[in-house]
């Protein structure tokens, strides 16, 4: 599976939306045992860090977790074009642009959502970024920003980027408020329009559209694609993973379900293998806590593990015993 995974075109059916904090390499790992083919992203890099940061740290994944896309944050071209080939050499299947988050801390330096506002150097730094590398090179953004929060803003946002030959756009169905409110909050209170997603892709057929936001069942997912190329779902597969589980059933009909204690087993061998080089048990098992979601037991579960991943020498018998709270009740 691996080495096919990693040579076959992209398909973006269905993706795991990239989280800052949350989708690191442990998480992407854990998601790829309950889908093989949704597409993952990593946490936002800066074209900062990457360059003179620790790269290798930046860039590290494991094979297994293709099909894989790097998110670069960044609007200096020639920076993002660099990266980009950075991402290719170590093995990434897409490279994706920030235009969507919010955070003053990026918006000072020029990277997320307040491109939005900046249309043409979003094309430019998309342009050198193809330039450089052949896998593709994907953008994800907001509906509008601020002021700028009409469909024809939204209209000419497209048209403008896809100039550079970008044909992948990834529009997280709401605005951004960049004064006032908190990442977090921008993440709830703009209300989500997904009537616009649909229209771009009505406008734009030949572009790859895919939507996000608010987006957490498999039926909602099957809905949207009657209208669009793909979805992306986010705090919803992160928090209760197990609704990835008929993710492949979209690209394979008959795609075999793994059991919530299968791809738990399958972290054994793998969370033993990263102690061995020093990680720390619960670094891999906060991703983890949401498996059991609404199941007997799912509460004694996390608790368990909650309470005794971080304490000093914490292997994966306590990973097995957090389960036994789930099979015994
Ligand atoms: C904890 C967290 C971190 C995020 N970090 C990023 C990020 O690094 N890059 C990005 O483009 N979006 C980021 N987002 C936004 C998500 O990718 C997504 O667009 C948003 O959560 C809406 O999708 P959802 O409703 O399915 O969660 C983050 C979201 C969360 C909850």
């Amino acid at each position: 599976m691996t080495a096919d995974n990693q040579t076959r075109p992209l398909k973006r059916t269905f993706s795991v939306a990239p989280m800052m904090e949350w989708t690191d390499r442990h998480c992407r790992y854990f998601h790829r045992l309950i889908s093989q083919h949704a597409v993952l992203y990593t946490e936002m890099v800066t074209t900062g860090a990457l360059i003179h940061g620790d790269q290798a740290r930046f860039l590290r994944h494991n094979d297994a977790e293709h099909p894989l896309a790097l998110q670069l944050g960044g609007s200096n071209a020639e920076e993002l074009a660099l990266c980009s080939r950075m991402a290719e050499d170590a093995g990434y299947n897409e490279v994706n642009l920030n235009v969507g988050c919010p955070s003053d801390r990026v918006q000072n330096n020029m990277i997320g959502a307040c491109l939005m506002a900046h249309p043409e150097l979003v094309a430019e730094c998309l342009t050198a970024m193809q330039s450089r590398v052949a896998i593709p090179v994907t953008v994800k953004h907001r509906l509008g920003i601020d002021a700028m929060d009409s469909y024809e803003e939204l209209h000419q946002f497209v048209a403008t980027v896809s100039q550079s030959g970008c044909k992948t756009f990834i529009i997280h169905a709401r605005k951004a408020i960049l004064q006032g409110l908190s990442p977090k909050e921008n993440r709830h209170i703009p209300p989500l329009n997904y009537e616009w997603v649909y229209r771009i892709k009505q406008a734009f057929p030949h572009l790859e559209i895919l939507i996000n936001g608010g987006i957490k069942t498999l039926d909602e997912t099957r809905a949207h694609l009657q209208q669009v190329d793909g979805v992306m779902i986010g705090r919803e597969a992160y928090h209760n993973p197990y609704m990835m589980a008929e993710v492949d059933t979209l690209y394979q009909p008959d795609a075999a379900l793994p059991t919530r204690l299968q791809i738990i087993e399958q972290m054994y061998p793998y969370i033993e293998a990263e102690l061995k080089q020093g990680c720390y048990l619960g670094h891999i098992t906060r991703h983890l806590l949401g498996l059991f979601h609404a199941q007997p037991g799912g509460r004694q579960f996390r608790r368990y593990l909650s309470e005794n991943a971080h304490k000093a020498g914490a292997d994966v018998d306590v990973l097995k015993r957090a389960v036994e709270k789930v099979a015994t009740l």
